[in-house]
């Protein structure tokens, strides 16, 4: 950079403006595109640099050449850790910001200003093709972790791109599609994890993303990308297209879309001068996101000029660490007889033959396809990892049971896995999707597994019950009813380049097993929640399911799932006592006794759901609000502390506008899943004064409630049969339902419809 670059924060911003008022006007207008895939645009004339930006999420991917923004082309080694599926399953804020600060060194010595994630939209559904780069069905939890890896990364000195904003849940259609959903909905589900990220992290920038929202290309929707995110959430960074989003460049630019990436060949810088020749742009709306470009570089000079080194080993331990928090142990039923029976894992250190089954031991599937495709530094196998561990005392013999690219069972290759798993004394299988069933770019056809993995497994579970399946799979598969043919179940979901030291420490007992499920693991995919409403048709997906998406779902039809979101097995187990929840702040501080009440040490997460028994909207039956970590030794206690905020009690007010707590009490559950609840306790809020405007076309009803018109109503009524007609318990119902001003045209009703501009008043003063 030049003399004239911004450099340091202390004198950026003067820097910036004076920057700006050097430019011209073609010059600031094309700071709002890309150069070429990764960088934007330089201004030699004045200094101004180009920077990289680059995928994300879960590890650099960094084209030398070559680029392309759908994983194709080879990019250089960088540390690939889990994908956000499985980090999701550790819960654990604290790793993700370590992971993250990891994440932050490598961008930063490769010279990048930005990594292009988290992406934090939900799983709609397991059909979503790239679930794997998600974290959660539930905005707490994903808004929470990905706050923790922004935090991480930025603390790096480069910065991060929030994705994709927003509700981009299928990949279907993914560049038109209009996501048609009610603004409930939005958000208090699909905008809350982005509000939460936002809020707390500030991520430098954020990434509009393809698909439409009610009709309105996120990428040019002045609502989405002005006023919720800056105006009410208070975002003071740029905003990105994601790779190809832009429809209108100008109406993008007005509506708050401050760079288009990639670099558009000079097509949008020209329709962005066009526009304010024609005056349907204001040179002060160029200026605005001109300004926020040179104020990213600004960020981003200081790390740019001393990028630093990276310490991979030390990158792949955190990798491995990564992986063993992020597996979820999901069964694990005794097998043997009478005093002898014990769960099947952990595998004892010496012993018999164990057979390992399946080639996703030997070729591990640990990250997903498309732009978040990482060319790992190293990658480690379950396979060799399990034979390192038992080191000869135990005999691995392996055999590879299927070809993941085949769909028909290789009898073979069946023949031999049955006959080792028939000669060892364990079997450890290795299941998953093959990496073509999902992917940026396409959705999942179905749930299932492929069907020559599930006939293999019957085969091998005839041979030898003492089976634990090790599952690979970036979002949840149907499980049942095969898991019933087998003791004990490992979900590995994609674990990175380090996932197979990670499952070697976990079969073994080396780690204990501590992540819970950030998805449910449903029954059937009939029951899903999206069935007739995915993915959508003409270009609409309707989001028919409204606020019950995942747990929410199946706790409103009471349906049976696999396994329900936040379970997770340990080697140990945990008692929760004496909860106590008080008031503090403007909402509530919970706290629990857990004791660890088994032979070994663990990682408990306590989770906190809230319920409102009584609501004038609807309200799901129970939403997470908060979560706890603590590991304790055996016979150790400890107390797991959450804060909850008045948000945490609160519903989106469609006729106010705003976050609305209604007063009365509330139900705090704590507990081990989403059905595995503990303990409950209530509390008592005040609420927000709502006083929704009374007008002629409001309900008897309505004006009876309201505090002042109530009793004036009331005494206009007077004794007589209208009176006795409102109140009457059965037919008052349909009485009161009725609008004011149509009652007051009821031959002999006490109030008249010339009257009504007075009542309305005297409701508006109150
Ligand atoms: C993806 C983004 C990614 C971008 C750049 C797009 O296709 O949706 O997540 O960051 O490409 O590769």
């Amino acid at each position: 950079m030049t003399d004239n670059a911004v450099t340091t924060p202390a004198t950026a911003g003067a820097r910036v403006e004076d920057l700006l008022a050097r430019l011209t006007l073609e010059e600031k207008a094309s700071l709002l595109g890309g150069s070429d895939f990764w960088h934007t645009t330089a201004v030699e004339r004045v200094g101004v640099p180009a920077v990289m930006v680059t995928d994300g999420p879960h590890g650099l991917r960094k084209q030398a050449e070559g680029a392309d923004h759908l994983g194709l082309n080879a990019s250089v080694p960088a540390t690939c850790f889990p994908p956000a599926a499985g980090l999701a399953s550790s819960w654990d804020t604290a790793l993700l910001r370590r992971v993250g600060e990891a994440l932050g060194r490598e961008t930063r010595a490769e010279r990048v200003a930005v990594l292009l994630g988290p992406g934090v939209n939900m799983k709609r559904t397991p059909l979503c093709g790239r679930n794997f780069e998600y974290f959660s069905e539930d905005p707490v939890l994903a808004g929470d972790l990905a706050a923790a890896l922004v935090r991480g990364v930025q603390s790096q000195g480069v910065g991060t791109s929030l994705k994709h904003f927003a509700a981009n849940n299928q990949e279907t259609q993914r560049m038109t599609v209009s996501a048609d959903v009610d603004e409930r909905t939005l958000r208090e589900v699909y905008l809350t994890a982005f509000e939460r990220v936002v809020r707390t992290a500030q991520p430098w920038t954020v990434m509009c993303s393809y698909n439409r929202i009610n009709g309105v290309y996120a990428s040019e929707d002045p609502w989405l990308l002005t006023r919720v995110l800056r105006e009410e959430w208070g975002f003071e960074g740029l905003v990105v297209s994601d790779w190809g989003a832009v429809n209108v460049r100008e109406d993008g630019v007005r509506a708050g879309l401050d760079l288009e990436m990639p670099s558009s060949g000079g097509t949008g810088t020209r329709r962005v001068l066009d526009a304010v020749a024609a005056g349907t742009l204001s040179e002060a709306e160029v200026d605005r996101s001109a300004r926020r470009v040179l104020e990213l570089l600004a960020k981003a000079a200081p790390a740019l000029a001393e990028p630093g080194t990276v310490d991979h080993e030390a990158h792949h331990a955190l990798a491995r660490e990564a992986a063993t928090a992020s597996a979820v142990l999901l069964r694990n039923e005794p097998v043997g007889e009478g005093a002898h029976a014990a769960p099947l894992l952990p595998l004892a250190p010496t012993g018999g033959a164990v057979a390992v089954v399946g080639e996703f031991a030997r070729t591990p599937r640990y990250q997903g396809a498309g732009s978040s495709q990482v060319n790992p530094t190293r990658l480690d196998d379950a396979l060799s990892a399990l034979r390192a561990a038992f080191g000869g005392s135990r005999e691995v013999v392996f055999a590879a049971g299927y070809d993941p690219d085949a769909e028909d069972l290789d009898a073979a290759l069946a023949r031999e896995a049955v006959d080792a798993a028939a000669g060892a004394e364990v079997v450890v299988v290795f299941l998953g999707l093959p990496p073509r069933y999902e992917s940026e770019g396409y959705d999942r056809a179905h749930t299932h597994l492929p069907a020559a993995q599930v006939e293999l497994l019957e085969r091998v579970a005839a041979a030898n019950a003492r089976v634990v399946v090790v599952l690979s799979n970036g979002s949840a598969v149907t499980v049942e009813p095969w898991q019933q043919r087998v003791p004990a179940l490992l979900e590995t979901w994609l674990l990175g380049q380090a996932g197979g030291g990670a499952v070697a420490d976990l079969l073994t007992g080396a780690a204990n097993p501590s992540g819970r499920l950030a998805e449910t693991i449903p029954a059937r995919h009939e029951d899903d929640p999206t069935v007739g409403n995915f993915p959508g048709e003409n270009g609409h997906v309707r989001y028919g399911e409204g606020l019950l998406i995942g747990y929410r779902w199946y706790d409103a039809h009471a349906l049976p799932v696999a396994h329900p979101f936040g379970h997770g097995l340990s080697y140990t187990t945990f008692a929760y006592s004496d909860l106590r929840v008080r008031p503090a702040g403007d909402g509530a501080q919970v706290e629990v006794t857990v004791t660890n009440t088994g032979a070994v040490a663990g990682t408990e997460t306590v989770q906190v759901y809230v319920r409102d028994p009584e609501c004038s909207a609807y309200r799901p039956e129970q939403e997470l609000k908060g979560f706890a970590r603590l590991t304790l030794a055996p016979g150790e206690s400890g107390t797991a502390t959450v804060a909850l905020d008045r948000r945490a009690f609160a519903f989106w007010h469609t006729a106010v506008q705003r976050w609305v707590v209604e007063g009365g009490g509330f139900e705090v559950r704590v507990g081990a899943s989403s059905r595995d609840v503990r303990l409950t306790a209530s509390i008592a809020l005040d609420g927000d004064d709502v006083a929704l405007p009374l007008t002629g076309e409001s309900t008897v009803d309505a004006w009876l409630e309201h505090p002042v018109t109530g009793p004036l109503v009331r005494e206009a009524l007077g004794e007589g049969r209208w009176r006795a007609m409102l109140e009457d318990p059965h037919n008052g119902q349909m009485m009161r339902a009725i609008p004011l001003v149509r009652l007051t045209r009821f031959p002999g009703f006490p109030i008249g419809e010339d009257e009504l501009p007075a009542w309305e008043a005297r409701a508006a003063r109150a």
